[in-house]
């Protein structure tokens, strides 16, 4: 457990979910936003089978900000693609909002994708369209999923981009913006249509450190001021490091979680407090972090006493010394 100063994350995280239960209705509507239960991925190219999500476990809540990492090749693109409604799980459970993922009609799922979601990729190219100023580009969603044109649609669209810092970019194409104010200017794309939820994969991936953290910032204010809930895939520690929770990904499952809450100090003050958890699923099953394994030389298996209060693992081997 570690502590350290960093008093504006609790007043950000207190402020998402007020504004995230006064979108829903009550504070009692505020859990399981996202679910995944046993969720798994099978790709199948040229008769090879890859495994990209093998019973994957994830809640989210409304109003969350939750950072995913994990190395190249863990599932994190896949868990988005199918949360996002672009792909389409081979088993397990998947609800977004209220919308199951696997059974979705053709027009619903349409719906789901146009009101329900919003989505920032990691190639600033892919988020905007080059022929566009940056308010046209806001506009441009807002009135395909809400009918919102002319005036009001202009209007709201200046006001996403000062929301995320770029309101001086309204009138310039992207190739007249630098890689952080265009994906400054994705997330206000991606808030457009008023999602529910935002989905990032690698927002930040292309960019140098001081940009990536801007970018960064303009994700904390779109949850904290619309409470709109929110799932980053990033590589960055720096912005893991700012959010209440990480969940990192491992061949495919949820293996660790990081939580930090802000409590008052022994002095007075506020302190941010960081404790990381392993993920249990259902079955009982959790993941050794490779640390520990590798520390105690863990292999094959391991040996557990249940206490009043805890669950101790030793060793396996060595047992008859
Ligand atoms: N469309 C696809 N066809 C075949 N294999 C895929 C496809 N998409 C992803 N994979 C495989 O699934 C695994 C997880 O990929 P991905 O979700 O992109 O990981 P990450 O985003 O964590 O780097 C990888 O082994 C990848 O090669
Ligand atoms: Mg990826």
């Amino acid at each position: 457990m570690t502590t350290a100063a960093v008093p504006d994350l609790a007043v950000l995280q207190r402020q998402a979910i007020a504004r995230a239960a006064a979108r829903a209705g009550g504070t009692d509507r505020l859990s399981g936003h996202i679910v995944c239960d046993g969720l798994v991925r099978i790709f199948k190219t040229e008769g090879i089978e890859v495994v990209a999500l093998q019973g994957l476990e994830l809640v989210v809540d409304r109003g969350d900000l939750l950072a995913v990492v994990g190395a190249s090749g863990s599932g994190k693109s896949t868990l988005l693609n199918i949360l996002s409604g672009l792909d389409v799980p081979t088993a397990g459970t998947a609800r977004v909002a209220g919308y199951d993922l696997l059974n979705m009609s053709a027009r619903r799922r349409l719906a789901y994708r146009r009101r329900v979601v919003g989505f920032v990729w990691q190639q600033t190219g892919r988020n905007l369209l080059p022929y566009l100023t940056a308010q046209e580009n806001v506009a441009l969603p807002m009135s395909l999923a809400r009918g919102r044109t002319g005036r009001a649609g202009r209007r709201r669209a200046a006001e996403l981009l000062d929301l995320v810092g770029v309101g001086y970019c309204a009138d310039r194409r992207p190739a007249e913006m630098s890689g952080g104010e265009q994906q400054r200017c994705a997330v206000a794309v991606a808030v457009a249509n008023d999602p529910e939820v935002l989905f990032a994969d690698e927002p930040t991936g292309e960019l140098d450190e001081a940009t990536a953290v801007e970018v960064f910032g303009a994700l904390q204010t779109i949850n904290a001021e619309l409470g709109v809930t929110i799932v980053v895939v990033t590589h960055d520690a720096n912005v893991a490091s700012e959010v209440r929770r990480t969940v990192a990904i491992r061949d495919g499952r949820t293996a660790s979680e990081v939580r930090r809450t802000a409590r008052v100090s022994a002095d007075g003050g506020t302190e941010v407090v960081t404790e990381e958890y392993a993920v249990l699923d259902r079955a009982g099953r959790m993941q050794l972090p490779a640390p520990f394994v590798e520390a105690l030389e863990l292999r094959d298996r391991v040996r557990l006493n249940l206490e009043p209060d805890h669950v101790r693992v030793h060793p396996g081997h060595g047992e008859d010394r």
